[in-house]
């Protein structure tokens, strides 16, 4: 299962790629506003830290416009993904990006139907978005269990990403119905460390370690 992590904050990558558990990275036009540098500086700085798949995001809407600024972030290094929305433009993008082997990511995935149309058009990446699911009252889960159904129907060679993921039960799930990859933010990837019993056995070992020194 690949582990992206889900930022545009170049301290969050570099402390967690040096982990070597993160193979890629994720950002949305969000994500970028955060950080108060342009888009194409931002995805520059994190392929020097990170050698893996990074998700740099169109904000046309237009087929023309996505292919235009598609082409220029492609430029900026091979481990560019172009994410595209998952829209009838978007589509057209997808279609010409493929035939010219970009690889690409198709975002904001709410459907399983939506899912197929981007595997029928060749898409790398397809991106659910499961916690907002979740916020109206969904199963963002059952998304990802339908998608790999559908894939796995046809041997879709396109890859489920699991994105919008808001806490480790969201990381367990995926692994168990088998999504792909989950993109991750920063705050969750540092509490799947985490187990009460670790922290307490760890304590324990310590104690009686000093003890048997005394
Ligand atoms: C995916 O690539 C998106 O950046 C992200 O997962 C969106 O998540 P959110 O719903 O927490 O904004």
């Amino acid at each position: 299962m690949e582990f992206f992590i889900d930022t545009g904050n170049i301290d969050e990558i570099a402390e967690t790629y040096a982990w070597g558990l993160i193979d890629g990275v994720t950002t949305n036009p969000s994500l970028v506003a955060k950080e108060g540098i342009d888009q194409k500086t931002l995805i520059s700085n994190i392929a020097k830290i990170v050698d893996g798949p990074i998700s740099a995001e169109v904000i046309s809407l237009d087929y023309k416009g996505m292919l235009k600024e598609a082409y220029e972030l492609a430029k900026i290094d091979d481990n560019v993904i172009i994410k595209l929305p998952m829209t009838k433009d978007g589509m057209i993008a997808l279609n010409d990006l493929t035939a010219n082997n970009i690889k690409t990511n198709i975002t904001l995935v709410f459907s399983a139907n939506q899912a197929l149309l981007a595997a029928k058009n060749g898409a790398t990446y397809v991106s659910p978005f499961v916690g907002r699911l979740d916020d109206i009252g969904q199963t963002g889960m059952q998304l990802i269990s339908e998608i790999r159904d559908v894939f796995d129907n046809y041997a879709y060679q396109t890859r489920i990403l699991a994105a919008s993921i808001r806490h480790t039960d969201h990381v367990k799930t995926c692994a168990l119905i088998g999504a792909d990859t989950a993109t991750i933010p920063y705050k969750v990837l540092n509490q799947l460390f985490h187990h009460p019993l670790t922290d307490s056995g760890i304590a324990k070992f310590l104690e009686d370690h000093a003890n048997s020194l005394k």
